[in-house]
């Protein structure tokens, strides 16, 4: 699929200054994505629960520049606190992006962020803030070009978020997102998330995710580090199939609703995940002594009381413990009574599927 869709043309001049705002949440991948190739076109297929409660809310501030200039012109605030050390991530976005927004140089903007959860949770807000952001310019490029479906500023925005973070692309919609081109999962795409398009037993309506914070610290290892290292690795290409295999596995899964498949699937990915970075070179390990401990815990709860309670990870030590809406009170009184203790200062968040970004 050609990326010159996303270049768009008849784009108004007119003077125009505003305010747009969005909040676009988290998510977390159950296949998981990890490896690609250039232009953040991933190298296998990843989908993922959508999340709630951890969002990003950012409000951009438009203003048409009196002349064009040949730099972009911007400034970051994040919980109204100037960011200058954010500028560079940004100032790449936009030059990976500009091609298809060839206003960006036009205008002044001020980008006020801030997230729901801690900014220093070691809950990633690159896939909430680069959604949040890529959406705010869509509201800028609709202005400019009012006739855009619905539809395709939603496919826009997660193509642009996806040049942000790759799994930004998962963010926009709800409550189940695929990226990546895969046989078995009609109109997805390597360019831009998908809303999961076939059926979804009611076993995963609502399912919880209570993310543990056990490190907040900065990762030693970035993910485009990480994604890099799958380079040459001498498990990528047995780890690639294997994801596309998985995709098609949940898709069963997702119909019939077998939890205990899910738990082996959704656990088996998150711990592959980490094995690629164990067997990286250099290699390296995301998880701490308390990381393995919850998993234990977990475990043996599983087998001693019969609930659905599993695990996943993302690119760090904390761990989020997925578990159906009708077992949540069992599931956090253990989470309160044996798992709270191997968080950093105690520090849980609770929260859930959810449906996607919002124009604020
Ligand atoms: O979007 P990135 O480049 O930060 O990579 C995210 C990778 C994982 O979180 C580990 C997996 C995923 O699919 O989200």
């Amino acid at each position: 699929m050609s990326t010159n869709q996303f270049i768009p043309i008849n784009l108004s001049k007119k003077d125009i200054n505003g305010v747009a705002s969005w909040s676009s949440p988290s998510n977390i991948a159950l296949v998981k994505y990890w490896g690609k190739k250039e232009n953040q076109i991933p190298e296998n297929q990843s989908i993922s629960f959508t999340l709630d409660a951890c969002k990003t809310i950012t409000k951009l501030t438009y203003t048409r520049k009196e002349t064009v200039s040949t730099e972009y012109s911007f400034q970051v605030f994040l919980d109204k606190i100037h960011k200058p050390d954010f500028e560079p991530k940004i100032k790449i976005f936009f030059a990976r992006i500009e091609n298809y927004m060839p206003f960006l140089k036009e205008f002044h903007f001020k980008i006020e962020t801030e997230n729901t959860f801690p900014h220093s949770s070691g809950i990633a807000s690159s896939a909430s803030g680069m959604s949040a952001l890529a959406l705010c310019l869509m509201s800028i490029e609709k202005e400019l070009k009012p006739e855009i479906t619905n539809k395709e500023f939603i496919k826009k925005a997660s193509f642009l978020a996806r040049l942000g973070s790759g799994s930004a692309c998962r963010s926009l919609e709800g409550d189940l997102v695929v990226w990546g081109k895969h046989k078995n999962i009609e109109g997805s795409s390597d360019l831009f998330g998908i809303k999961y398009p076939n059926q979804v037993h009611e076993n995963f309506k609502n399912y919880q995710d209570t993310i543990l914070l056990v490190d907040k610290g900065e990762k030693q290892v970035s993910s485009t580090v990480g994604h890099n290292l799958m380079h040459g690795h001498p498990f990528a290409q047995e780890r690639f199939k294997q994801a596309e295999e998985n995709i098609t596995k949940i898709k069963d899964i997702f119909e019939s609703g077998d939890l205990d498949a899910f738990i082996a699937l959704v656990e088996s990915e998150a711990l592959t995940l980490h094995a690629m970075m164990m067997t990286s070179m250099p290699y390296f390990i995301l998880m701490k002594p308390n990381t393995l401990e919850i998993i234990n815990k977990i475990w043996n709860f599983r087998k001693e009381t019969g609930l659905h309670i599993s695990f996943t990870l993302d690119a760090g030590a904390n761990v989020h413990i997925l578990y159906p809406e009708n077992e949540t009170e069992a599931i956090i009184e253990f989470i309160k009574t044996e798992l709270v203790a191997y968080c950093q200062n105690g520090h849980y968040i609770c929260d859930r599927i959810g449906f996607g970004a919002k124009q604020l």
